[in-house]
């Protein structure tokens, strides 16, 4: 495994996440893999359990063994916050893989309440070492220069 090889891997229905996604990408010159990459966006409806959507979405019990984390050893996980978690999708690939020796981050877009999403998370994760959340509400013109700060949150990661 080659040292501090960085892996981005996102949900994103309506862009939001997938923006943030593409410029930690950037930022780090990390890989970046999406793991609804052939699912559109089918309109909004806040209201109904995000299981329920993932439904309507195609997006339950996707397909993510080709996404292979092994030859990686950080994995920073994106995804939008429904109903103060993340996804089905995000929670089917967390659940299908091993992260024990990993170190893994989060990284989410949100309404403005996210709750307890990363404790959620972080008692999601069987194994591995969790590098903490990082959250966004609006995504502005300075991004970049906001998340060069705000990725240096993460411990250990470069
Ligand atoms: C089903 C659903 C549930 C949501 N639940 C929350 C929530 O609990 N808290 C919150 O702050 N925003 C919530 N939102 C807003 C999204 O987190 C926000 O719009 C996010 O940036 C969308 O990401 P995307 O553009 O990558 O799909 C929800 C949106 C949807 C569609």
């Amino acid at each position: 495994m080659s040292k501090n090889k960085i892996l981005i891997v996102y949900h994103s229905v309506q862009g939001h996440t997938e923006k943030v996604a593409k410029l930690i990408a950037e930022i780090l010159n990390a890989d970046i893999k999406k793991i609804n990459q052939n699912q559109k966006s089918s309109g909004s409806a806040i209201m109904r359990t995000p299981r329920i959507l993932a439904q309507m979405y195609g997006l339950q019990n996707l397909d993510t063994s080709w996404i292979d984390i092994d030859e990686y050893d950080t994995i920073l996980i994106g995804s939008p916050c429904w109903m103060y978690k993340v996804t089905p999708p995000v929670i089917d690939f967390v659940k299908a893989n091993d992260f024990s020796n990993k170190k893994v981050g989060l990284f989410i877009t949100h309404g403005g309440d996210y709750g307890q999403t990363s404790e959620k998370f972080k008692d999601l994760l069987s194994a591995g070492q969790y590098l903490g959340m990082l959250e966004y509400h609006s995504i502005s013109n300075n991004m970049e220069l906001r998340l060069k700060r705000d990725l240096k949150k993460f411990k250990n990661c470069p």
